[in-house]
C-alpha cells in the first residue's frame, strides 16, 4: 500500500503518480487533496507519513509545488525518511543507499515524463543494506537524541 499526499498545486501530478501505480500493480491510499483550493501542505505530508510510520503504508509519495514543503512536513515524522527527489537516478540511491520510506516531488518542478521515470525508480529498487545499514541507522539514532 502506498500513502499518497499532495496539496493543491499537485492534482494533475498525483493522476500521473497513480498511473505508474496501477501500471505497477500497486494499492494506494490517497491523503487527499483532492480540490485546487489553496491549502497547506504539512497537513496532507504528516497524514501520509503517520500511514507509513506506523506501517498502514510500506511508501510515501507526497507531492507539493516543489517537493520541498511536504517533504521536510514528512520528514517531521519519527520514523519516516522522505528523500525530496527531482531525478530518476536519486531516486533510485533514495531506496538503495538510504532506505527512504517515502518520496517527495515538485509539482512545479517535473513533468510527466521525468515524475513517471521517478516513481518507477523508486518503486522500483530495493535496499541494498550491508554499510548502508549502519548509516541509515546512524540517521534514525538522531531522533533519539533530543
Ligand atoms: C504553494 O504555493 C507552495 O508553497 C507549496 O506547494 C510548496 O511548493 C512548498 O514547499
Amino acid at each position: 500500500m502506498i500513502a499518497l499526499a499532495n496539496d493543491h498545486t499537485a492534482l494533475q501530478m498525483k493522476e500521473w503518480v497513480i498511473e505508474v501505480l496501477i501500471e505497477l500493480g500497486l494499492e494506494f491510499q490517497d491523503f487527499g487533496v483532492n480540490t485546487t483550493e489553496s491549502c497547506d501542505y504539512p497537513i496532507q505530508g504528516e497524514l501520509a507519513a503517520r500511514a507509513v510510520a506506523d506501517g498502514r503504508c510500506e511508501f510515501g509519495i507526497v507531492i507539493c509545488g516543489t517537493g520541498i514543503g511536504i517533504g521536510l512536513a514528512a520528514n517531521k515524522v519519527k520514523g519516516i525518511r522522505c528523500a525530496m527527489i527531482a531525478d530518476p537516478y536519486s531516486a533510485m540511491m533514495a531506496r538503495r543507499h538510504n532506505n527512504a520510506n517515502m518520496m517527495s516531488i515538485g509539482a512545479r518542478v517535473l513533468g510527466e515524463g521525468p515524475a513517471k521515470l521517478i516513481v518507477r525508480a523508486f518503486l522500483n529498487n530495493t535496499f541494498d543494506s550491508g554499510r548502508h545499514s549502519r548509516r541509515v541507522d546512524q540517521i534514525m539514532d538522531i531522533e533519539n537524541k533530543a
